[in-house]
């Protein structure tokens, strides 16, 4: 069973400026909760307990969200509000966090990089917490769908969805075989196609499972796209060294690193999650 879940913060969250100036994007909250939370949310689901985020600047705001914070805990104890900490209790309760800073804004492989150590050898979740996955209630979460997956086929994993020709450039894009329906094997992938140039409509959203060899494929990656070492462009070499599948999960993702998709998730998660508790 996986037991750990990788999230990179160290991202400068440019199209939120201001906000972002003096916090994490992933503090910005949808409805009453930060992105972050939901994606540890999402990892405990999926079993993975161990926390390990590869931070920039405002980690702290981070670490502290995962703390006990006993002058807040002491003034609402006994009294109605205490019920609104049930939820990071529950976190705090049941997962461990660990921290590692990302010494170079060297893009999203580097960051993965990054915390090799804290993962060690063994297969590992990856939540990218800008990209905000929500399932109906009482359906497992995007991890846990893919950690399921991972238990049966042993190798990484890559969640994707079938995205608009229009939009397919802002992706990393697959060339794949089609196994069933929501399953695919992966070929070949691409970074940001032009959109005529695009493989597929398939684009790679922010949750993978990987397996421990794509350390030193990372390692040997040179800046592809943007000048960044890209995640992809290590990917793309498991599938061809071996197998990588991709998956169209259930559920609904919402592009939290753009002001629309933030808006957008902000009214969904008001109407169907907070106004129904
Ligand atoms: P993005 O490119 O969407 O994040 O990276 P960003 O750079 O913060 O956003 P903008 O474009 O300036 O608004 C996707 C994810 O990868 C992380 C980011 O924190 C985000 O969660 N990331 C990206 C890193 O941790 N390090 C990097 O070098 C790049």
């Amino acid at each position: 069973m996986i037991s750990k879940c990788l999230s990179p913060v160290a991202g400068y969250g440019t199209r939120f400026l201001p906000a972002t100036k003096s916090i994490p994007k992933e503090m910005l909250p949808v409805v009453d909760k930060p992105l972050i939370h939901y994606a540890v949310e999402e990892a405990l689901d999926a079993g993975m307990v161990n926390n390990a985020f590869v931070t920039g600047r405002g980690k702290h705001a981070i670490a502290d969200h995962f703390d006990i914070s006993y002058e807040l805990e002491t003034e609402i104890s006994g009294t109605g509000k205490e019920e609104k900490l049930i939820d990071i209790r529950k976190l705090l309760d049941n997962c461990t966090f660990a921290y590692t800073p990302q010494k170079e804004m060297k893009g999203l492989g580097h960051a993965v990089l990054a915390g090799k150590n804290m993962i060690g050898d063994q297969a590992f979740g990856v939540i990218l917490a800008d990209d905000l996955c929500i399932t109906e209630p009482g359906e497992d979460s995007v991890m846990k769908q893919m950690a399921d997956l991972y238990e049966e086929h042993q190798c990484s994993i890559i969640a994707i969805e079938e995205v608009p020709k229009e939009n397919i450039s802002s992706y990393g894009v697959i060339d794949a075989e089609m196994i069933n329906d929501n399953l695919f094997r992966v070929n070949d992938m691409v970074e940001k196609p032009p959109a005529d140039e695009a493989p597929s409509n398939l684009a790679v959203i922010g949750r993978y499972i990987l397996t421990p060899d794509i350390f030193d494929l990372l390692s040997d990656t040179k800046p592809g796209a943007g000048g960044e070492i890209q995640l992809t462009d290590a990917i793309k070499e498991q599938a061809k060294n071996g197998k990588v599948l991709a998956y169209k999960f259930k559920g609904r993702r919402f592009d939290c690193g753009s002001v629309e998709g933030f808006v957008e998730a902000t009214n969904y998660c008001y109407e169907n999650i907070f106004k129904k508790r």
